[in-house]
């Protein structure tokens, strides 16, 4: 079944982020009263930090002891270092709910290894053990949330990089020639079972690229293009100033 696709515009950042706080809970209740559990995937960079805080501090009382959280990709650094997604994560939200949600519902990168392909490889094994994957499956997850460069990058995934192509992993770790850097990510066919995927994009200077993605036909398309989860709901989130320049 094709995917479904919504986009939703808000006025502003702000009313980006309650919305996405709404959706992210209405799909946790959704998931944990039909199996006891809410499996999300999260995403890194900077966008998410608001909708981050906001769980922390409009749903700290949730039943975060049914969430269990992943990372749809991580830089290849410590979890101390600035860059770090689970850094990012861990000061926006596990910081303040940490006694609402067990260490062991947080599934963490371990990119502090100097080797990017052994922490994709032991990611990847870390998400076969958890979903009880066979052998060419693939894990369904219950949300995935993404951002989107401004180069129409998502998770990892960036143009002209070898990830894109990948076929049966769950994980790898991708070269990145910009940034001269590994980058550990979940491939397109991880993506691409979600239940759900939720983009996040804010700001004028993605406006461009929204109307590109969006709106635009690409040879070879544009990573955030290809996130069209076969069985499950594309949603994009934008404000005002991200959705600017859509025809609509
Ligand atoms: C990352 C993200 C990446 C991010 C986009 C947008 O690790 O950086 O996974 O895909 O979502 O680069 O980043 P901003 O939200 O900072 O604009």
């Amino acid at each position: 079944m094709p995917a479904t696709r919504s986009i939703e515009v808000l006025a502003t950042a702000a009313d980006l982020f309650h919305a996405a706080a709404e959706e992210f809970v209405r799909l946790a209740r959704t998931a944990i009263g039909a199996q006891g559990r809410f499996t999300v995937a999260l995403a890194g960079g900077s966008t998410p930090k608001a909708l981050y805080s906001l769980l922390a501090s409009n749903y700290a009382d949730f039943v975060w002891n049914r969430v269990f959280l992943f990372f749809g990709d991580e830089r290849h650094v410590p979890p101390t270092d600035a860059d770090s997604n689970y850094r990012m994560v861990e000061e926006s939200l596990l910081g303040k709910i940490k006694p609402a949600i067990p260490a062991e519902n947080v599934f963490r990168v371990a990119a502090e290894n100097p080797d990017a392909a052994v922490a994709a490889a032991d990611y990847e094994a870390q998400l076969r053990r958890f979903f009880e994957i066979k052998p060419g499956e693939f894990p369904r997850f219950d949300l995935i949330l993404l951002g989107m460069g401004p180069d129409g990058h998502t998770a990892s995934l960036f143009p002209d990089s070898a990830a894109l192509e990948e076929q049966s992993r769950l994980v790898v770790a991708n070269w990145v020639a910009k940034f001269n850097t590994h980058r550990i990510t979940f491939t397109f066919p991880v993506l691409n079972r979600a239940a759900e995927v939720m983009f996040m994009v804010s700001g004028g200077d993605k406006g461009d690229m929204v109307h590109q993605v969006l709106e635009g036909k690409n040879t070879p398309p544009l990573p955030s293009q290809r996130v069209q989860p076969s069985d499950g709901r594309l949603l994009w989130m934008l404000d005002e100033a991200a959705a600017a320049k859509l025809a609509r």
